[in-house]
């Protein structure tokens, strides 16, 4: 910042429309062309997302790619992915293909239940008994809020009272969202029952929301493959079976170890969050519960679990996922609406054992790569690419320059500078 009022917004920035701030923005911060042009979209969309969120200035193009391959429940799904990360959607891809010899993934999904939760102070040992008993009453208010769900099967399933260690009590409200996330009307279920639930208790609301926590609406998926299936890449002189016990035993080393499991499970999260960010569901909310769930014994674990007989290798995962195909940002988003057209229009449930699946295979790919070939071997390749378009190079050029920067020590900028200065003068002549 300095005192020309350069790298300073405006006073009443906030108020100024979506084209006055992206102006105050550019100039405040002398944002070259190619950077602005990196913020920028047709105005439409523009307009969609100053409606979306608050001081709109542009938005962040993420690469939205396909994962193929998949057979999940005896059918083929293709797989939207938003991620800025390299590789994530090939080593998905890779793995499905590996599974979908053998049946693909067979996934299950619990009914969408949330609980939405209050917070009471200053509630007796009486008044917590009066709130055990009551739930016709519970009911009764709830009635109103939950209609629209009740009417599509969903609404009012059960309810819970605990005394915290604070002295503070909490009660939970176990509530099916159906298709959608719920966080709304988990919210104004929660706060519109406040006022019954004092008069019941004697004691005072401290506060109302939902649990991220999600432990009610789990997803799961398990795959079985022949370990031949693994001979396709293997180290010269690594057999299948030792391939599969290799992962059987880094599968293990993630629930033993914390400090690994967290890499594991990102490893997981690679795969879900990108779903989940393509179809424009609550990412932080997925993430949240999945890492809660990892740690549901007091220890952090891995969340998926390999095993081997020698003659298969089973891969199995299960955690909370909960994803929506209607509501929020999901069917406002027109990305989110295409990316449900490529999943084939599932509704929630399948949605997550879509995502639930796709979790397996990209943890599977991860760890295969890690105790066979080394996880940077696949890497290097994504990231010539990037070098090579750091150097200038452009269209059919960048994937010609990242081949022959592949060669080990040709990996910097002042390599690819000079090679794609000799690329250029070959295709000249
Ligand atoms: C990188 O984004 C993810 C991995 O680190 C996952 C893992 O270690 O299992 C490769």
């Amino acid at each position: 910042m300095d005192d020309s009022g350069k790298g300073r917004l405006p006073p009443g920035f906030r108020k100024l429309d979506l084209a006055g701030r992206r102006d105050a923005v550019r100039s405040a911060f002398f944002i070259p062309d190619d950077e602005w042009a990196g913020t920028s979209a047709a105005p439409e969309t523009l307009e969609l997302l100053d409606v979306m969120v608050e001081t709109t200035v542009g938005c962040v193009p993420l690469p939205l790619g396909i994962a193929q391959g998949f057979l999940i429940d005896d059918k083929d799904v293709l797989i939207p992915m938003a991620v800025e990360e390299p590789s994530i959607i090939t080593a998905a891809s890779y793995a499905a293909h590996l599974v979908r010899e053998d049946d693909g993934f067979r996934t299950w999904a619990s009914d969408p239940l949330m609980t939405a939760q209050v917070f009471l102070e200053s509630v007796t040992a009486q008044g917590e008994q009066a709130l055990r008993e009551c739930e016709t009453e519970l009911r009764q208010a709830l009635a109103g809020p939950l209609a629209s769900l009740s009417r599509r099967g969903g609404g009012y399933r059960s309810f819970l009272v605990a005394r915290l260690p604070s002295r503070t009590v909490r009660l939970d409200l176990l509530i099916d969202v159906r298709d959608a996330l719920g966080a709304n009307r988990l919210n104004t279920a929660a706060e519109s029952v406040c006022p019954l639930l004092e008069r019941v208790s004697g004691g005072r609301a401290l506060m109302a929301i939902l649990t991220n926590a999600a432990a009610q609406r789990l997803a799961g998926a398990r795959f079985s493959i022949p370990v031949e299936r693994l001979k396709r890449d293997l180290p010269a002189g690594m057999s299948c079976q030792e391939a599969a016990r290799r992962i059987a035993a880094a599968s293990v080393v993630a629930q033993e170890d914390p400090s690994r499991a967290v890499t594991h499970n990102k490893g997981i999260m690679n795969g879900i969050a990108s779903l989940a960010l393509a179809t424009m569901n609550d990412t932080r909310a997925v993430e949240a519960a999945a890492h809660l769930w990892a740690a549901r014994d007091g220890n952090y674990r891995g969340l998926s679990r390999y095993s081997t007989d020698g003659m298969s290798l089973a891969g199995e995962i299960e955690l909370p996922l909960p994803l929506a195909s209607v509501g929020g940002s999901v069917d406002f988003h027109p990305a989110g609406r295409a990316s449900l057209r490529i999943l084939g229009s599932p509704d929630a449930r399948r949605l997550s054992r879509i995502a639930a699946a796709l979790g397996l295979a990209q943890n599977f790919a991860a760890v295969l790569a890690l105790v066979t070939h080394g996880i940077q071997k696949g890497h290097m390749k994504y990231h010539a690419a990037r070098l090579a378009y750091r150097a200038g190079a452009r269209g059919t050029e960048v994937r010609r320059l990242a081949e022959m920067l592949a060669p080990p020590g040709s990996m910097d900028l002042a390599s690819a500078h000079a090679l794609l200065e000799r690329l250029r003068g070959k295709l000249s002549r």
